[in-house]
């Protein structure tokens, strides 16, 4: 178990009708002014937002809006936030919505106290020191933004889509309401759920071994996604099963599974090799959904570097369906090498039938994506990650393409 440092300063406050109480929390952390960040409308037509605004008018909480927050959000709307900070005056940041919101909401509070342009963060020119507190209504479980140290902005200007890291902007509170997300259309229900699951992925096969706390907490957060997803497929408005998505989403990307996995304590677990490559696709085609991006990418990164350590893989396929290789005297068992590779190819295949049973698409191909985009989305993986990168295994442009060649 290597060396980690953990830090969780969100406070999550969860529950059905959790929201009634954000007015009175946001004063009693003596915020003064909120700048209200949302996306393209989901808020505004379930009434989640006016209902927000009525709890901050009822505790004295003066506030300005910033909507049309779009999914992988973009940098000319953070500086627009930015300019609106300074211009009210206000003292804190308010997401209602999702990753793009929220991340939308923490790229303003680390913008305003910098006198440069926002991103700069984004492409190495900066180190975040700063930010305004951030406070969250989460409707949709996902990426996990409520409650973890990353942000992610797109510029669509250099076709670029970047994270920023830094624990300086998580969220100081996370209103955590299983309702608000009944009303998820089953598409961003499902791509949610693949990123939730992902985000556990990329921290366990990390490149390093065994680390059963941090394993099981791992394994047990994707099988109880696999296990909650289709119920709340048939059945939006189930309250249990919805509940324990957003509390895997939070779990899967605040660093708890990845405690003792990382070769650099002050750094978050694993090389990211999925993220990465799925954050070029929709950084190329910003109208695809990241989830969905990845229900493509990670099975097929997988069948390029389990053989790197198939322990990881025998394990993760153990825990989470079940699967154990063959052993000598089983029928059809011819050699222990057979065995691993049966038993690991088929774990794969069980994630990626996953991802298909619940409505995500299989190819690049069901994007539009064709062999001809495949050089100028890998020109974007290398402006973002340089010539290698990875932790598994050490990737170079030549097996980037060639995993985005598999994905066709
Ligand atoms: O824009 P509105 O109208 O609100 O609709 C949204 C949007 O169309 C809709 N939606 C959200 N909650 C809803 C709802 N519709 C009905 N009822 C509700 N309760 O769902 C759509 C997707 O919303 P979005 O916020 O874009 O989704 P998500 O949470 O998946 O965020 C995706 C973004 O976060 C980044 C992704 O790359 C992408 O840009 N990520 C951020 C991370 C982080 N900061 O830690 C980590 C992730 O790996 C990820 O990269
Ligand atoms: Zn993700």
């Amino acid at each position: 178990m290597k060396a980690f440092e953990f830090y969780a300063p969100t406070d999550h406050i969860f529950g059905e009708g959790v929201v009634d109480q954000i007015g009175e929390r946001l004063a009693a952390a003596g915020w003064k002014k909120a700048l209200i960040v949302y996306g393209q409308g989901s808020v505004v037509k379930s009434g989640l937002l006016d209902k927000v605004k009525g709890k901050l008018d009822a505790a004295g909480v003066a506030y300005v809006d910033l909507g049309g927050v779009r999914p992988n959000p973009e940098v000319g709307l953070v500086r627009e936030g930015i300019e609106k900070v300074r211009a009210e005056g206000c003292d804190c940041i308010l997401a209602v919505g999702g990753g793009s919101a929220i991340d939308c909401a923490k790229a303003i509070g680390f913008g305003v106290p910098y006198e440069g342009d926002v991103w700069d963060f984004f492409c190495g020119k900066a180190k975040i020191t700063d930010c305004l507190p951030i406070a969250v209504v989460l409707t949709i479980p996902a990426t996990g933004s409520e409650a973890s140290g990353s942000c992610v902005i797109s510029n669509d200007e250099v076709k670029a889509k970047n994270g920023a890291a830094g624990d300086i902007f998580r969220p100081k509170l996370a209103f955590l309401d299983p309702t608000l997300t009944f009303t998820l259309p089953p598409y961003q229900t499902a791509a949610g759920a693949t990123d939730i699951i992902s985000h556990v992925c990329e921290r366990f096969f990390s490149g390093v071994g065994e680390v059963p706390i941090s394993d099981l907490i791992s394994t047990g957060i994707v099988r109880t996604v696999i296990d909650a997803t289709p119920i709340v497929l048939e059945e939006p408005e189930n309250y249990d099963a919805r509940a324990n998505i957003v509390w895997a989403g939070t779990l899967a990307h605040n660093d708890i599974s990845g405690c003792g996995r990382s070769m650099n304590p002050a750094a978050r677990a694993g090389g990211w090799e999925s993220h990465a490559l799925e954050h070029a696709i929709s950084a190329y085609e910003p109208e695809i959904t990241h989830g969905a991006g990845l229900a493509v990418v990670m099975p097929a990164w997988m069948r390029y570097v389990w053989r790197e350590d198939p322990q990881r893989f025998l394990l993760f396929g153990y825990e989470v369906f079940g699967i154990e290789p063959l052993e000598e005297g089983d029928e059809g068992y011819e050699s222990e090498e057979q065995a691993i590779e049966w038993a690991v190819e088929a774990t794969i295949d069980e994630l990626a039938a996953f991802f298909q049973e619940i409505g995500m698409p299989a190819t690049l191909g069901d994007f539009g994506i064709t062999a001809e985009n495949l050089d100028e989305i890998c020109d974007i993986v290398a402006d973002a990650k340089g010539e290698e990168f990875g932790g598994f295994k050490k990737l170079n442009r030549a097996d980037v393409k060639a995993i985005f060649e598999s994905c066709l």
